[in-house]
């Protein structure tokens, strides 16, 4: 079975020198990248800027914009599941210009910005083929988690959605606890490494999917 696993910031560059990007490490993208690999996915890893290294056994493809990343996923589908991890900027300079701005201080209190893409929300509405059986987004939330996950769940037409609760000290750090929101039900992962979490959601990635295989439905409404 094939995977799709996004992971880390995007950066938008405003120039060569200057960009709009945020502080997400890469590290629970990695780990689910690397489960999924354990569990005998042939994975694809799709990363924006990090410092981690390559993992083994699986094919890392380094992009910077969300536009790339969008490019990047197309190209590595079809696939069977498609994990949306990374942290991609929901904003770019609205034009990027070839040399280095010379800006004129007093000038320049407003920087105009355009959207990215949302690669979550456009490959969960892909059809048929095209389409990975199983889409799982990511949802960062700093207050009722839960809540807001189911909404976004729907919005973004992806059918599980797995939340954090960022408030705290998730972003960067070593650990993570969430709610995986599946449209049947919601379940707790407790408090522990990321790696350990990424174990568990890849064994019910799995699981679902060979469940999916012999003729179960995936999807919930
Ligand atoms: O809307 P929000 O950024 O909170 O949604 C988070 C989820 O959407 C994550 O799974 C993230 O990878 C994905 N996303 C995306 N493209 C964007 C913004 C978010 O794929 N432009």
């Amino acid at each position: 079975m094939k995977a799709v696993v996004t992971a880390g910031p995007t950066l938008e560059p405003l120039d060569p020198i200057r960009f709009v990007s945020n502080r997400s490490s890469g590290k629970q993208g990695y780990a689910i990248a690397e489960a999924l690999r354990d569990q005998g996915f042939d994975v694809t890893l799709i990363s924006g800027p990090v410092t981690l290294d390559d993992p083994a056994g699986l094919h890392t493809v380094r992009i910077e914009t969300a536009q790339q990343m969008l490019a990047a996923v197309n190209a590595a589908l079809p696939a069977d599941v498609f994990v949306s991890v990374a942290a991609v900027a929901d904003w770019r300079p609205a034009e990027t210009a070839d040399r280095k701005l010379k800006l004129d201080k007093s000038a320049m209190t407003a920087l105009p910005l355009t959207e990215t893409p949302d690669i979550l929300k456009t490959i969960s509405h892909y059809t048929a083929d095209q389409r990975p059986a199983l889409v799982v987004g990511f949802a960062a939330e700093t207050h009722d988690v839960a809540t807001h996950a189911r909404a976004k769940r729907l919005r973004k037409g992806c059918d599980w959605i797995v939340a954090n609760d960022v408030s705290g000290d998730v972003m960067g750090g070593s650990e993570n606890a969430a709610l995986l929101i599946t449209g049947t039900g919601d379940e707790a992962f407790a408090r522990t490494t990321k790696p350990e979490l990424a174990a568990r959601l890849a064994h019910r990635i799995r699981a679902a999917l060979e469940q999916n295989q012999s003729d179960v439905r995936l999807r919930a409404p």
